[in-house]
């Protein structure tokens, strides 16, 4: 009898395809994703699943899975998953790093870009038919290049957003809850700074952080009353780091100047504030959305799942303590 597994919802064919060349594969080839009564039901009988972040494997629903090898997430991102109450059943969890590593940075700067030069704002206001004359300070902005960005978390995607930084000539804050080691500090030109100071001296000021309960709702409206009225903030990280409504405010109040949002706090809602003002770029949770790079995240997930069912290790695990 061959492995049977689970894909929760549509991912890139050639993964699927993968999939069913070894195991016998119960494909929801939608892009509505199942509810958790769908969910509970549909994992009977299965020894992995492939699932995506809109997924959520609480420890109620992890207590009643049998048989279960492996969660594997086509994500980096893998706050959806219980990884103690995953573990304590014995079920490994996988996640896909490093193939959106730069994509997801692409995009973080690309917001940040946006968002300080206006360009949407710019769109808008020609397709509309607005645009009359040149005027010296028609939709000015702020300058990028040569200023200071603060990092909060100093991970593969943060470095990713460091590199980039560095050829914008700008001065690197940034602060994680471990120091870079030195010579990471060196070539690329980092300097570490508390909470206090990234958010005080910072004209930019991006996420990386993953979601924990140390994470949640990081920026909030005391940090956000710390950054300059001339600030930019981007998240491509995860919503809830953010508190929305404070940003909202402090975004229509105009005591920052402008954001770049890709992740919210309750997803696909966003908050109506945000809907209505101009000085925020928003966009559809898509930093790592590049063609080659949701085929690799596929992949990658897929090859995880196909490990653990052969016995082999699966590269990305995130509870790899279960494999010794
Ligand atoms: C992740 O991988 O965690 C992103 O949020 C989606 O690519």
């Amino acid at each position: 009898m061959r492995p049977h597994v689970l894909v929760t919802k549509r991912i890139y064919p050639e993964a699927v395809e993968y999939l069913r060349q070894r195991f016998e594969v119960d494909y929801v080839a939608t892009d509505e994703g199942l509810t958790s009564e769908e969910l509970r039901s549909r994992l009977r009988g299965q020894q992995a699943i492939v699932s995506q972040l809109t997924d959520k494997f609480d420890a109620g629903l992890l207590e009643t899975l049998e048989g279960v090898k492996i969660i594997a997430n086509v994500a980096v991102g893998f706050d959806n998953i219980d990884i103690p109450a995953a573990t304590r059943r014995g079920i490994l969890v996988s996640n896909t790093p490093d193939v959106l590593t730069e994509t997801t940075a692409d995009f973080a700067f690309a917001l940040l870009m946006a968002a300080a030069r206006r360009v949407v704002e710019a769109d808008r206001f020609v397709h509309s038919g607005q645009w009359r004359r040149w005027t010296i300070d028609l939709l000015v902005g702020h300058d990028v290049c040569g200023r200071t960005i603060g990092i909060f978390g100093m991970g593969r995607i943060g470095q990713a957003m460091a590199r980039r930084a560095r050829g914008f000539s700008m001065r690197i804050l940034y602060h994680d809850a471990q120091r870079a080691p030195e010579a990471m500090e060196r070539e690329l030109g980092l300097e570490f700074v508390t909470q206090e100071e990234l958010l005080r001296q910072s004209d930019f000021v991006s996420l990386h952080v993953p979601l924990l309960a140390s994470t949640r709702g990081l920026i909030g409206a005391a940090q956000l009353r710390l950054m300059k009225p001339t600030a930019v903030l981007v998240n491509t990280s995860r919503g809830p780091v953010v508190d929305e409504a404070a940003l909202a405010e402090a975004l229509a109040a105009q005591t920052i100047a402008a954001a770049g949002l890709d992740v919210f706090e309750h997803e696909p809602q966003v908050h109506p504030l945000l809907l209505e003002l101009d000085n925020v770029v928003l966009a559809p949770h898509i930093a790592s959305a590049s063609v080659d790079t949701r085929r690799s995240m596929s992949m990658m997930a897929a090859e995880n799942a196909a490990a653990a069912l052969e016995g082999r290790r699966p590269a990305n695990l995130v509870n790899a303590e279960l494999w010794s």
